[in-house]
C-alpha cells in the first residue's frame, strides 16, 4: 500500500511531478505552504496591505479565499472578499455562485462585498449575451464578461482603498495562456504577462496578484474536496470553451509524458524568455500605451473612453431599443 511521505498513513494523492504521495492532511498543508512560498518569493503581499480577494464561488477562488484567510495573521494583511453578481440566470448560475460566496464568508466570519452588475450599472451578462448585443460587440459573451470583471475588480479595489486584487488563476490556466500566446506569437500579451502586476497610482490602477499560479487545477479540485469547501458546481453557461478544453487535453497528455511540464513552461517563461523579450521590445510596448483616465468614469484606460463604458453604452442602448420595439408591438 502507498504511504504518505510525511506520516506513513495511507496516501490519498500521488503527485507525479514531485514524485510524492501524501495523505489528506499533509496534502492540504503542502498546498498552503506552496501558496505562502509563492506570495513570499514574488513579493505579492507586504505587511499592513489590504488585499481584495475576487471570489467567483468556483473551486479556485474559494480555495484562494480560505488559504488567504489562513495566511493573513502570519503575513499581517487585511482581507476583503469580493463577489460580482453577473446576473446569469441560465441554470441559476449567478444565484448559486452568490450563495456559495455568502456561505464561505459566513464560515470564515469575514464580511464580504457584493457588487451587482444589474443594480450598479443597469445590465446583466444575460443582456450581454442577447443576440443583438452579440452582433454589435462581435465578441463572445464570456470574453466581454472578462473585460467587465477586470474593470470591476480594479474599481472595487480603488473604492475599498486596497493595495492588491488577488484572483484564483491556477497553473493550468497560466500554462495554457502562455502556450496559446506562444503559438500565436502574440508578443504584446506575452510581454504583459505577470503573476504580479504593479499598481499605477496616477491613473488609479491597483496591483493584481495570482497567488495560485503555481498550483495545478487538479490540486485545487482536491484541496476544495478535502477541505469540504462550499463551491458552485458547473462551468459558466456562456463559456464556449472548445479551444480551452482542447488545450487542456493537450496539456494533460504533455503532463503524462513529462510530469511538471506546466511548471517548467511558466517558470522558464518568467525567468528566461520574458527578460529576453523585454530587453528587445519592452520600451516599444511601454511607449505605445500611455494610460490616462476615462472621460466618462475616470478609471484607467489607454483610450479616451474605457472598454467598460463602451460595452455598457452598447448594451444599454440595445436594451432601450428592444424595450421600445416591445412597446410598439404591444400597441399594434
Ligand atoms: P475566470 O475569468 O472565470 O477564469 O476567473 C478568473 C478569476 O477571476 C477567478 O479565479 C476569480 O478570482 C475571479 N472571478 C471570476 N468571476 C468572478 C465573480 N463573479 N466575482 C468575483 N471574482 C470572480
Ligand atoms: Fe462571465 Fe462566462 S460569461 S464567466
Ligand atoms: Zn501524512
Ligand atoms: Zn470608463
Amino acid at each position: 500500500m502507498k504511504r504518505c511521505r510525511f506520516c506513513g498513513k495511507t496516501a490519498e494523492v500521488s503527485l507525479r511531478y514531485a514524485n510524492m504521495r501524501l495523505c489528506r492532511d499533509h496534502f492540504i498543508e503542502y498546498i498552503e505552504k506552496r501558496v505562502l512560498k509563492t506570495i513570499e518569493q514574488y513579493k505579492m503581499i507586504r505587511p499592513n496591505e489590504r488585499v481584495v480577494a475576487a471570489v467567483s464561488g468556483g473551486k479556485d477562488s474559494v480555495s484562494l479565499l480560505h488559504i488567504l484567510a489562513k495566511l493573513r495573521e502570519k503575513l499581517r494583511f487585511d482581507l476583503v472578499p469580493l463577489h460580482i453578481d453577473l446576473g446569469i440566470s441560465v441554470d441559476d448560475f449567478s444565484k448559486r455562485a452568490l450563495e456559495a460566496f455568502r456561505e464561505n464568508c459566513k464560515e470564515l466570519d469575514i464580511d464580504g462585498i457584493v457588487i451587482s452588475l444589474k443594480d450598479e450599472y443597469g445590465f446583466t451578462i444575460d443582456n450581454v449575451a442577447s443576440r443583438s448585443v452579440r452582433r454589435r460587440l462581435r465578441r463572445p459573451p464570456c470574453s466581454v464578461c472578462g473585460t467587465i470583471k477586470r474593470y470591476l475588480f480594479n474599481k472595487a479595489g480603488v473604492e475599498l482603498n486596497a493595495d492588491r486584487v488577488a484572483t484564483g488563476h491556477n497553473l493550468t490556466d497560466e500554462a495554457i495562456f502562455l502556450l496559446q500566446n506562444l503559438i500565436d506569437m502574440n508578443l504584446d500579451a506575452l510581454l504583459r504577462y505577470d503573476p504580479v502586476l504593479p499598481s499605477v497610482p496616477d491613473v488609479g490602477l491597483i496591483s493584481k496578484i495570482k497567488p495560485l499560479f503555481q498550483i495545478y487545477e487538479f490540486e485545487l479540485e482536491l484541496y476544495a474536496k478535502f477541505r469540504d469547501l462550499k463551491i458552485v458546481s458547473g462551468a459558466c453557461p456562456y463559456r464556449a470553451g472548445s479551444t480551452l478544453s482542447e488545450m487542456k487535453k493537450i496539456l494533460d497528455e504533455l503532463e503524462n509524458l513529462r510530469p511538471g511540464v506546466s511548471i517548467v513552461v511558466v517558470r522558464n517563461f518568467l525567468k528566461k524568455l520574458k527578460p529576453a523579450l523585454e530587453s528587445k521590445y519592452g520600451e516599444q510596448i511601454k511607449r505605445e500605451v500611455p494610460l490616462r483616465r476615462c472621460s466618462i468614469c475616470n478609471m484607467a484606460t489607454p483610450l479616451d473612453i474605457c472598454a467598460f463604458c463602451k460595452i455598457r453604452d452598447v448594451v444599454l442602448s440595445e436594451m432601450r431599443g428592444n424595450a421600445a420595439k416591445d412597446v410598439s408591438r404591444a400597441h399594434q
